[in-house]
């Protein structure tokens, strides 16, 4: 087999074997194929794509290119979610303790901020002391003892991956459906998961900026899924404005504990019961989603979602009475808040840029490895939909020094758009699809 014909093929808009996309993956992590030749190849996909079974077999065989982690003695079927990625998604946060406390074990590995996008392991690490740099044999330990475990990667996952996402993110190759698909679901697949929630965020702060692409891409995560044997559930959920009212690491942490104590803001809950509940569909621990719900608000209103949390504080190192002492949490200098400029209807909360003011507060990163300042980010108050009166707090910037505060507060005020009119609230889930 030669990589220069597998192109060709690719090229054409011919369909390749198994057999083939294995060979190039193998040669690709191995360095006998050159980034040259990968880059081409990565080119032709965009420009073909892959059918449902060529996207698939390019699946496992970036699975096999790596570690794959055993989480069979966890239990009969291990459930793991994956977001696509949005401003102010604190989701795992709740739905791991959440999922954990019905008794579906969580042993989940998460990322870093990306972009605009905020990352779990961030989130995470602003609790004193935990740690999410854990060994294989730790995560799994953690996992088995405590039921709940979230940590940045583990092992040597999918090496395919890592070096064709590199190569992607210079040739102008990422947007390729089988490629983002593959890429996202070899990693879950690795991490040991028999079935998967996708959480696909749609709108002005996500990765999919429309509701046909996202559909789109779960569809195609579904197919993988039905090919290789896994269960996947897609919720499509709205990205335009930030989840929940806390944007940045330490303020997020403390909405999800008052998610967990049933006092977050009523869309974080609400979202966060759905992804649960398809969770514990999947998980085999109630028979549809209605039933699960019952299971997850009985769960948060008797205090065992929290305890949880406490649980899972406490194994990963970090100090438990955050869960009843969110004053706990690093806390930034400068807190100013921003009032209304206007009356009226809130007709939209730009979530990239709240995204972006947030990382140049210092809550994420500029460059990959920079420091961030857990502390710092923005606290919104009316969300789309309400009404406004002039004067009114509109949100709150937490900073580093006034002159942060001075510029986040500029260009916050400059992503709201307002209406005369009422305006409805939008959807916060466009759409469930089940894998069948
Ligand atoms: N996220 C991934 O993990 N991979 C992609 O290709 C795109 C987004």
């Amino acid at each position: 087999m030669r990589a220069v014909d597998i192109i060709a093929k690719k090229r054409d808009g011919e369909e390749l074997s198994a057999n083939e996309i294995g060979f190039f993956v193998q040669g690709l992590v191995s360095g006998e194929i050159p980034d040259y030749q990968v880059a081409a190849w990565a080119m032709a996909v965009v420009w073909r794509g892959m059918t449902p079974a060529e996207t698939a077999a390019l699946t496992m065989a970036m699975v096999r290119s790596g570690e794959v982690m055993d989480l069979a003695r966890l239990g009969p079927v291990v459930v793991d979610k994956h977001s696509t990625g949005g401003v102010g998604d604190k989701t795992t946060l709740v739905v791991a303790p959440l999922v954990s406390a019905a008794g579906l074990p969580v042993a989940k590995m998460s990322g870093r901020g990306l972009g605009f996008s905020g990352g779990t392991l961030d989130k995470l690490e602003a609790i004193p002391g935990f740690d999410v740099s854990l060994s294989t044999g730790a995560f799994l330990a953690t996992a088995r003892e405590a039921g709940i475990v979230v940590a940045g990667q583990t092992g040597d996952l999918v090496p395919a991956d890592g070096k064709l996402y590199a190569l992607r993110d210079v040739t102008a190759t990422v947007p390729s459906l089988p490629l983002i698909a593959s890429s996202i679901m070899s990693k879950k697949i690795a991490g040991g998961a028999d079935a998967i929630v996708l959480d696909v965020k749609v709108g002005k702060g996500a990765f999919m900026r429309t509701l046909d692409d996202a559909r789109a891409l779960a569809e195609a995560m579904i197919a993988i899924g039905r090919q290789v044997g896994r269960r996947v559930t897609a919720v499509l959920s709205d990205m335009n404005q930030p989840l929940g009212l806390a944007v940045g690491n330490a303020l997020e942490v403390a909405e999800a504990i008052a998610a967990l104590r049933g006092e977050g803001p009523e869309d974080l809950v609400e979202h966060c019961l759905v992804v649960a509940a398809e969770m514990l569909v999947l998980g085999e621990r109630a028979a549809d989603p209605a039933e699960a719900r019952v299971q997850l608000e009985a769960l948060l209103a008797d205090g065992s979602a929290l305890e949880r949390f406490r649980r899972w504080v406490r194994a990963q190192g970090g100090d438990p009475r955050v869960a009843d002492d969110v004053g706990m949490l690093p806390t930034a200098p400068v807190m100013r808040a921003v009032e209304a400029p206007r009356g009226g209807f809130l007709a939209g909360i730009d979530a990239e840029e709240v995204g972006l003011v947030s990382v140049a507060l210092g809550a994420g990163r500029q460059r990959k490895g920079d420091p961030i300042d857990p502390a710092v980010g923005i606290v919104l108050g009316p969300k789309v939909g309400a009404r406004v009166e002039a004067g009114e707090r509109l949100l709150t910037v937490h900073a580093h020094t006034e002159d942060d505060a001075d510029e986040a507060a500029r260009r916050l005020l400059a992503a709201y758009t307002w209406s005369e009119e009422p305006v409805a609230t939008p959807p916060l889930v466009y759409d469930v699809i089940r894998g069948e």
